[in-house]
């Protein structure tokens, strides 16, 4: 499956570190709105260059495309390429509001092509266990679960500094202004919905605690929240609370509360994080939580990581699914409908502000299915 990039910045380099891992999927060429940038990109990783995205759209071999650009040029490339007929495996979020994702969705049913959204780590080993225990009851009835996407006191850190593996640096101007609900709750959303199927309420409040991040540019928006705390009910009765911000210090933690325990993994963005159970246990008249871990064997190995630092992740894997579904003629397990239920609870999360209320959510999803080495 011939595919191309459309991006040649941060990220780019995560997905040329793991294509490896996808003989299948054959990279033909990368295209960036700043040219340097994606002539550079093109002699570090010896991928030729597109003059234009038009250029690249214009390629009748290329049949998915990856949108690797920010977050607010998402809908415009993303819709470009769709009217080119090609399918897109687009960075989250899938769209900065609910309306352009929908439109994103009907223009790719419309056109019999598919769109999904990152992040793809639902399709990781650990994630994939955490599903198979859960369909195995192991902690019990399922009521409540905490999950935590808190990335440390980032404007305290010498971000200005950090440099992807061909020396890109890291966009943090973007990344402030998008705000990181929007950047990082789909860790974590898109595994709750999987396991616990479509949401019907999100309540949540979200701030910005550092305005100017101790930076002397002015951010555009100005104020988009650093820090957000959601409580989402799902239809099956399930409620999580999540967490996302850029001031607390670092905790990926997941700790899903059933009647006989507690599932649990350290940090969402290690694909190979173990998995471990907390039993319930009663002594006499108390019922208290064993302090002694079990693990839980993951479903399988998952692959040794060239790239050090924080993010174990094999990014690819969310297009080499979506290869696959097209060459079997069926929906990616990352569909575009699920990609859009997911992209609108990020939106309302960030939305809501500090004056929020209960939001109801519009989407909904047909249910996903494990991967076949999961079942
Ligand atoms: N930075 C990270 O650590 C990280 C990790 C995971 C996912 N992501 C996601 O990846 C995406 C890209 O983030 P990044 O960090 O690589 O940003 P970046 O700013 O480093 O790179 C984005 C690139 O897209 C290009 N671009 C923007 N609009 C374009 C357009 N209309 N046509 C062609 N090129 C265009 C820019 O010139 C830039 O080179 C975002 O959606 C982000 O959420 C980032």
């Amino acid at each position: 499956m011939k595919i191309a990039i459309v991006g040649c910045g941060f990220v780019a380099d995560y997905y040329l570190s793991t294509l490896p891992f996808h003989p299948q999927l054959e990279l033909v060429g990368v295209t960036d709105k700043n040219t340097d940038r994606a002539n550079k990109f093109s002699d570090y990783h010896s991928i030729p260059a597109y003059g234009s995205l038009e250029e690249l759209l214009a390629d009748p071999t290329v049949e998915i495309v990856l949108n690797l650009t920010n977050p607010r040029s998402h809908y415009d490339v993303s819709k470009a390429c769709l009217e080119a007929g090609k399918h897109v495996y687009s960075e989250k979020p899938l769209a900065m509001t609910v309306p352009d994702a929908k439109e994103l969705v009907a223009m790719a049913e419309s056109r019999g092509l598919q769109i999904s959204s990152a992040p793809c780590s639902l399709l990781g080993e650990t994630a994939q266990t955490i599903w198979k225990a859960l369909r195995e009851n192991v902690v019990g009835k399922v009521r409540l679960v905490y999950a935590e996407m808190d990335d440390g006191l980032v404007h305290k850190m010498p971000y200005q500094k950090w440099l992807s593996e061909s020396g890109t640096p890291w966009p943090y101007q973007d990344e402030f202004e998008v705000g990181c609900t929007l950047e990082h709750a789909g860790y974590y959303v898109n595994w709750l919905t999987a396991f616990f199927g479509p949401a019907e309420t999100v309540t949540a409040f979200s701030s910005c605690l550092v305005p100017d991040k101790e930076l002397d540019v002015e951010l555009d928006p100005p104020g988009t929240p650093d820090f957000s705390v959601a409580c989402i009910k799902f239809q099956s009765g399930v409620v999580a609370r999540l967490t996302c911000s850029i001031v607390a210090p670092h905790d990926h933690e997941l700790r899903i509360i059933g009647d006989e325990g507690i599932l649990g993994i350290h940090d969402c963005w290690d694909y190979g994080d173990s998995v471990y159970i907390q039993r319930l246990m009663r002594i006499r008249r108390k019922v208290f939580m064993n302090p002694i871990k079990q693990k839980y064997p993951l479903v399988r190995e998952s692959p040794k990581f060239k790239t050090k630092g924080a993010q174990r992740m094999d990014f690819s894997r969310g297009v080499a699914e979506m290869a696959a579904a097209i060459q079997e003629k069926r929906v990616s397990r990352m569909a575009a409908d699920v990609s859009l239920h997911n992209n609108e609870l990020a939106i309302a999360i960030q939305d809501a502000l500090e004056t929020g209320g209960c939001y109801r959510l519009t989407t909904s999803f047909v249910p996903m299915i494990p991967m076949d080495w999961a079942k």
